[in-house]
């Protein structure tokens, strides 16, 4: 069947509501891409009328599942372990720092925001587990990894990768990872056991709570939303920073973005801030 095409009005309805419920912004020039998301998602189905799938989709529990399958659809996983080396390692040195800096046993926290498929936090736990074994004064690390879309959550607690990418983890942080068969591996249990998965909308990042971080890892997701509601989100971050936490980016997320409460963290190809 012919792909129906979107009307203006059709466009600016459903990129509102892209805009509303995930603060994602698909300009005109990205008509074409929510056209054939959307269209491919409703033949799977069995719709062939936006209307009727936009009623669905608001219709209560039943639209609100399909909802995050169509999420899922219009947001970009592209993921990969240790996908911004020196990021990770300002994670480690800090981890080592706090380590050595502790009186009595520390509890390190790190949140991976926009987990995707998990490469991202899976990385910082098996980082975080060498810098353990590494040291002799005794830590825990705990890690939350949260995402918008459920079906990317699933996939990332579920851990299934595939061997192509083994050549992205350093061979001396192996021993977390466990062979499946010769196509796929995973990460140990005990490693696995560190890990609390959820799903999480960062427009919600404002609501009050109470959890709070030595980490935040928030690197590829914010330049799809609109200046305003970066700063909004990042604003929101910051509240959930522990004393000294810091909060790492990408480094193209966002520009001159300044914080009265934080400070930039001085290093070459890093984007990171801590708390004062
Ligand atoms: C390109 S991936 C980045 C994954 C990982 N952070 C990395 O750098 O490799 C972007 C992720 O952001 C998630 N995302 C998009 N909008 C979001 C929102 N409003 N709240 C939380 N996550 C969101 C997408 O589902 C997707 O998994």
């Amino acid at each position: 069947m012919q792909i129906s095409p979107l009307t203006e009005e059709e466009y600016l309805r459903w990129s509102g509501l892209l805009a509303e419920r995930l603060g994602i912004i698909v300009p005109k020039e990205r008509k074409m891409f929510l056209q054939s998301k959307i269209w491919s998602r409703m033949r799977e189905i069995g719709y062939q009328d936006y209307a009727k799938y936009w009623d669905y989709i608001n219709s209560g529990i039943e639209g609100n599942l399909e909802w995050s399958q169509l999420v899922d659809r219009l947001t970009v996983h592209e993921t990969s372990f240790y996908r911004h080396q020196p990021s990770f390692e300002l994670v480690k040195e800090d981890f080592v720092d706090k380590i050595l800096k502790a009186k009595e046993t520390l509890r390190y926290k790190i949140w991976s925001v926009s987990c995707a498929t998990g490469e991202e936090a899976y990385s910082l736990a098996l980082l975080a587990h060498s810098v353990c074994k590494e040291q002799e004064k005794k830590a825990y690390y705990g890690i939350t990894a949260t995402d918008v879309s459920s079906p990317a959550v699933a996939l990332a607690k579920q851990a299934f990768y595939s061997m192509d990418k083994l050549a992205t983890i350093d061979s001396s942080l192996h021993d977390g990872l466990e062979k499946l068969n010769t196509e796929m591996f995973t990460i140990k249990e005990h490693i696995k056991k560190r890990m609390a998965f959820g799903v999480f909308n960062l427009l919600d990042v404002n609501k009050p709570s109470n959890i709070k971080y030595d980490v935040i890892y928030c690197q590829n997701v914010l330049m799809y939303f609109e200046r305003s509601v970066r700063e909004q989100i990042l604003d929101g971050l910051v509240k959930h920073l522990n004393r000294d936490g810091l909060l790492v980016l990408g480094q193209t997320e966002i520009n001159s973005w300044s914080h009265h409460k934080m400070k930039r963290v001085n290093k070459n190809r890093i984007l990171a801030f801590r708390l004062k």
